[in-house]
């Protein structure tokens, strides 16, 4: 049924453009044209070179391979994850959640007042142990002293209500979990959600692919016949790497974030991860002491335009947002740089030299940082799950640009970063 369906969608040539924030690639026009529609004839040329010097056509092995691979390509995994686009989708301006505005004041009812609710972090609420987490039969891999766990024996799906916290408060202490072995891709999308909503709210992605019904998700997607991640990014670029936190230009930026692999290229396409807690650790004293009272500002407004220019979605228009250059944890307490390359803009109150130098100096300490930073694999059923506060990454795009990368990622919203108090 599924594969009817993507074959329905396939033949609508919805015309769209987007820009996939984590992963590998983005999405163009036409893009329900995948390969498995798109593959060449199997006529066998010769090369170029070939010809000039031996002027006897020889068979490319190689391509006639590419080729027979790609006519034989059935096409995504999991057709109900292709991505989907729908250029007239419009959200709403998003609000603060746990705000309600607007509330009559006790002394006056011509008055208004604003009330605040903390977002309460579920991670707060878990047992310290993790006994419904961590429980016998579970084993653990450390990738990095600083970040990173590779876990295996746990099913996230059977997890219960008190394992879920746990699993907030074990990501924030390990920032990165690669989870092992799990049915994650075929317990459905209500099931899918239901879970992640149990860290917070659902960001609905602005520009990316999501899936038809369900704007909850954001598919990363790239085969042969799509690569914008290349577009994106700059195609006249030495190296693909691009360090970013997810969206967080958002008033209110993710934190437990999953990630589930659907379809994975035979070697690469990994996702590198980085400590901003250990980046921040790294800084003398002196340094932290500057950075504790500065605010950046973190604009969607380039990943909305490049979106627009390719005829792409903007479900609501761009936000700017200013958020402290060091945030606190709400359940480690631990600091963190909360800058990254791919949204932050500016310092306030800086001039423009003096905002691009220090910016440029911390993406710089953050990018040479190997000692902590960490690469994750992904094997056929691997869901990653992060800590987007405390951590930036960056896709691999290393793989050949023939085989098919599908992953889907669900981005719980969070507390308006904390600063820190002097
Ligand atoms: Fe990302």
């Amino acid at each position: 049924m599924l594969r009817d369906r993507f074959m329905r969608l396939r033949d609508k040539e919805v015309k769209s453009g987007v820009w996939c924030v984590n992963g590998i690639m983005s999405i163009g026009y036409g893009m329900l044209q995948p390969s498995v529609i798109m593959a060449p004839s199997v006529s066998i040329l010769p090369t170029a070179a070939e010809e000039a010097t031996n002027g006897v056509a020889k068979l490319n092995i190689k391509e006639q391979v590419k080729q027979e691979q790609q006519k034989q390509d059935k096409g995504p995994s999991y057709p109900f994850y292709f991505p989907y686009f729908d250029v007239n989708e419009k959200f709403p301006p998003t609000e603060i959640f746990g705000m309600s505005s607007q509330i009559p004041s006790r002394r006056s009812r011509s008055l208004t007042h604003i009330m605040i609710l903390e977002h309460t972090d579920v991670g707060l609420r878990a047992d310290p142990k993790k006994p419904h987490l961590l429980h016998e039969g579970v084993t653990l891999k450390h990738l990095s002293p600083f970040l990173g766990t590779e876990v295996k024996g746990v099913q996230l799906s059977q997890l219960t209500k008190e394992g879920l916290d746990e699993l907030a408060l074990y990501t924030a202490e390990r920032k990165v979990l690669v989870f092992r072995d799990q049915d994650f891709k075929d317990i459905g999308p209500d099931r899918q959600i239901e879970i992640a909503r149990h860290f917070g709210p659902i960001q609905r992605h602005p520009t990316s692919g999501n899936v038809k019904g369900y704007p909850e998700f954001h598919v990363v997607y790239r085969d042969a016949e799509n690569d914008r991640f290349r577009e994106y990014i700059g195609g006249n670029r030495v190296s693909r790497t691009s360090w970013h936190s997810d969206v967080s230009y958002e008033k209110q930026p993710p934190s437990t974030t999953f990630f589930f692999i659907l379809d994975l290229p035979e070697v690469g396409g990994d996702t590198l991860f980085a400590s901003q807690v250990e980046a921040y650790n790294r800084l003398s004293p002196a340094f932290q002491q500057i950075l504790h009272g500065l605010r950046a500002v973190h604009s969607a407004v380039p990943q909305a335009e490049f979106s627009r220019k390719r005829g792409g979605p903007v479900r609501r228009e761009p936000v700017e947002s200013v958020h402290p250059l060091v945030r606190v944890h709400p359940v480690t307490g631990e600091k963190a740089l909360y800058i990254n390359q791919g949204f932050t803009k500016s310092i306030v109150g800086l001039k423009e030299e003096e905002s691009d130098t220090l910016l440029n100096f911390l993406f710089d300490h953050i990018a040479k940082g190997n000692d902590f930073q960490v690469r994750a694999t992904y094997e056929a059923a691997s869901v990653i799950v992060w800590d987007n506060r405390v951590t930036i990454h960056s896709a691999t795009g290393d793989f050949d640009n023939k085989e098919r990368r599908h992953a889907v990622r669900l981005t719980p919203q969070a507390e308006v970063p904390v600063p820190v108090k002097e």
